[in-house]
């Protein structure tokens, strides 16, 4: 096969960030994707619904003219949410889901939840209103050990929320674990997982072997082997509880290569390459749809892209290293592997 043909992908989990690096990265992911679940975690974070008017005014500005990109709002979830707040701006239109950050769990997470009890009444009325909730899904509990933190995460907390929140639709967030495919593939119609590209492709020697290597260094960090392995099945199977969130994460260079480096690979560049050559690894290429175009709209109950993309095969294509923004350059994911599906 030289050549295939998709709906448009979307991508369910990606971070634009703000001001010049809005403005640096944001074509970036116009130009492959139709849509995408535009992470609150600004500083300050998007809380309410006027703040994510004002965040989605910031991101229309900023796209390239006509470039059909749409992007598709959430609200951060604090402690002191309110509900009808976020009633009111997904009944509108304006907000696609919340996000659920335990605090502490990643880059600007100091706002998340401490206590998931305090959140309880509005999980109760997302469940009655239908509206997905994105979940971070690590414990930041200092006695659990960062590979571990999100299997413990599912036993520990996701699995008590969504068994006293029947009908809560939830969206576990770039899994990196056999254990997060196991929930996810059995966790019924109300129950999706994203998968970035660079889980497919990264394990956590990328990070650590032959000197460290901040560009591979992101939440959750990349587990073992039999780990990637276990995402590849997942996303390559056609399941529909499977579907693309790149998790795209961009920071500048000097936050990266840094004594306390920023968590975050930058892959929106590249992606759509990469899982190509991934699928096509797994000989899975006609599934390859289904993951990037078709489940996460399902699961989101939106229609799938009417337009297509075409990828075709040929000699290694290149992309550049870094992408230059008003805030400093920012460093494109290095997949370690020739690349030789282009878009287009
Ligand atoms: C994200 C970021 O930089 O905002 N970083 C990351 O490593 N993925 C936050 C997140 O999604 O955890
Ligand atoms: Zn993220």
């Amino acid at each position: 096969m030289d050549s295939i043909t998709l709906r448009r992908p979307d991508d369910w989990h990606l971070h634009l960030r703000d001001g010049a690096m809005l403005a640096g990265i944001a074509p970036e992911s116009a130009r492959h994707f139709g849509r995408a679940i535009i992470m609150p975690n600004l500083v300050p974070p998007v809380v309410t619904g006027a703040q994510a008017q004002a965040y989605r005014d910031r991101i229309t500005a900023a796209l390239p003219a006509d470039s059909g990109f749409t992007p598709l709002m959430t609200l951060y979830l604090t402690e002191e949410s309110d509900p009808a707040d976020i009633i009111a701006a997904h009944q509108s239109g304006l907000v696609t889901a919340v996000k659920l950050y335990p605090a502490g769990a990643t880059t600007n997470s100091t706002s998340g939840v401490r206590d998931f009890d305090k959140v309880r009444p509005v999980l109760e009325a997302m469940a009655e209103h239908g509206i997905p909730l994105c979940v971070h899904g690590e414990v930041v509990d200092s006695d659990v050990d960062i590979f571990d933190r999100e299997a413990v995460f599912i036993d520990r907390v996701l699995d008590p929320i969504r068994r006293r929140t029947p009908g809560l639709r939830v969206i576990m967030e770039h899994i990196t674990t056999r254990q997060g495919v196991d929930y996810a593939r059995a966790g019924g119609d109300d129950l999706g997982a994203t998968i970035t590209t660079h889980h497919l492709v990264i394990n956590r020697n990328a990070i650590l072997v032959g000197g460290i290597k901040p560009h591979y260094y992101c939440l959750p960090v990349a587990k073992r082997e039999e780990h990637r392995l276990a995402l590849r099945a997942a996303a390559t199977s056609g399941d529909a509880s499977f579907f693309l969130g790149t998790d795209s994460a961009p920071h500048t260079d000097p936050l990266k290569e840094n004594a306390c480096g920023c968590a975050g690979c930058f892959t929106a560049t590249n992606t759509m390459s990469i899982l190509a050559e991934v699928f096509e690894q797994e000989n899975a290429l006609d599934r390859l749809e289904a993951f990037a175009s078709l489940n996460g709209p399902a699961f989101y109950r939106l229609p799938a892209n009417e337009t297509r993309v075409t990828l075709t095969k040929g000699d290694p294509v290149s992309y550049p290293a870094k992408i230059d923004t008003g805030d400093g350059p920012v460093t494109v994911f290095d997949p370690m592997m020739p690349l030789h599906w282009r878009v287009g």
